[in-house]
């Protein structure tokens, strides 16, 4: 590892993360809140059961879900909103918190707004068409209905497509919000093209949409990972202003990549799993993936891996291994030395050909039914 590599400074935004991201000065430095014991508790009574993201504390930090569930245990509205930004096919680590909304949506009972930022990928990307947005979106609609939705309350939104759903409310939002408020936030220069100047408006939107349609003030919740934060500090400086709740937010950690480090992401594919992949290609991917192991078997054997570093382990602590048990019995043998990385991967690419099989055929089900998602 080169010094430069060791010094490699943290960056989170929604356009770039990089660096070794340390979740506990995120808290500090987004001023958020981490998930206490007591906040597990009140979701755990709602929901019956604790997902394996809230156990395991992948959603780890929030801001306001205290005042959320005090909202939801008053009886009074409450919503829901995430998003994907469409620009090609999706990952596993786009469906972590995917999974989760559903368990709130599950949970609470509630509406689920969902943006496909069609638009904001066509204005960041030299290299997409908004014909390649917009047919990602549709793709991508097929991922979200996958995971489980409900489809009479959930309400996808294309900026493309269905701006009239946003447009006077993003105005709204827009004349509140200064140039130099978002070029201090999200790190715009001269440079960067005008359309994505007015783009934050729109995404922060349907933090308000549900209120606007119901025509009563709904508390929002935002599941998401952090680096999604930025837009919902600027959100929740103007809510009030526009007569809204500011907007909660729960902040999950990234999925690794099956590299080296950092998250898993669309532009590295080959360390990458996307839920379009052939099963045997994703396979192939885990068996070359970063592990914790050492050079040989016989060192292995002798001075057993370390499953903090391991992409594999990741892969089974984030997704594969619901079982605590299990989970801690891997950990064992692996520091242990008396399982090898080549086992590991193994067992790991069973799983995930098992899961990708599965969920591919639910994704194409859901052609049939993708209409009923949009917005109406
Ligand atoms: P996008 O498409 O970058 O990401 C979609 C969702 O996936 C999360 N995410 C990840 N989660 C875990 N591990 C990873 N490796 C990983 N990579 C991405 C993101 O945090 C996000 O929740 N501008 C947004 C689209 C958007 C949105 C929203 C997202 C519009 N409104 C409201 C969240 C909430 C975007 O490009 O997301």
């Amino acid at each position: 590892m080169s010094g430069r590599d060791l010094k490699e400074e943290m960056v989170v935004t929604p356009w770039r993360v990089s660096g070794e991201v340390d979740y506990g000065k995120l808290i500090e430095q987004f001023g958020t809140q981490p998930i206490t014991e007591e906040l597990l508790k009140r979701l755990k009574k709602h929901a019956g059961y604790l997902h394996i993201q809230l156990k395991r504390q992948i959603f780890f930090s929030h801001r306001d879900l205290d005042w959320w569930l005090d909202m939801y245990e008053a009886e009074k509205p409450v919503g829901l909103y995430t998003g994907r930004g469409p620009s090609g096919p999706v990952h596993l680590g786009h469906l972590l918190p995917w999974f989760f909304t559903k368990y709130l949506q599950d949970a609470f009972n509630a509406h689920l707004y969902f943006q496909m930022t069609d638009d904001e990928k066509f204005l960041i990307h030299d290299n997409l068409t908004l014909e390649d947005t917009t047919g990602y979106m549709y793709e991508n609609t097929l991922d979200l209905i996958a995971c489980g939705l409900d489809a009479e309350k959930t309400h996808v939104i294309s900026d493309v497509n269905h701006i009239s759903h946003l447009y006077r409310l993003s105005l709204q939002v827009g004349k509140l919000v200064t140039y130099s408020t978002i070029k201090a936030i999200f790190g715009l220069s001269d440079s960067d093209n005008i359309g994505i100047i007015f783009f934050p408006a729109i995404q922060a939107t349907p933090c308000f949409i549900q209120s606007v349609r119901e025509k009563r003030n709904v508390a929002v919740l935002i599941p998401a990972a952090i680096d999604q934060d930025p837009y919902w500090r600027m959100t929740r400086d103007i809510a009030e202003k526009l007569g809204f709740y500011k907007p909660a937010q729960m902040h999950a950690k990234f999925l690794p990549g099956l590299g080296r480090r950092g998250k898993m992401s669309a532009s590295m594919p080959e360390t990458a799993i996307f839920t379009v992949d052939p099963p045997e290609v994703a396979a192939k991917k885990i068996m070359t993936a970063y592990t914790g192991g050492r050079p040989t078997v016989r060192e292995q054997k002798e001075h057993g891996g370390d499953p903090s570093i391991c992409t594999v382990y990741a892969y089974c602590y984030y997704l594969f291994e619901e079982d605590d048990k299990k989970l801690t019995e891997l950990e064992r043998e692996c520091r242990a030395g008396t399982i090898i990385c080549g086992d590991c991967k193994a067992r790991l690419a069973e799983k995930v050909k098992r899961f990708l099989i599965e969920f591919q055929e639910k994704r194409e089900k859901a052609r049939d039914i993708v209409d009923q998602f949009f917005i109406k």
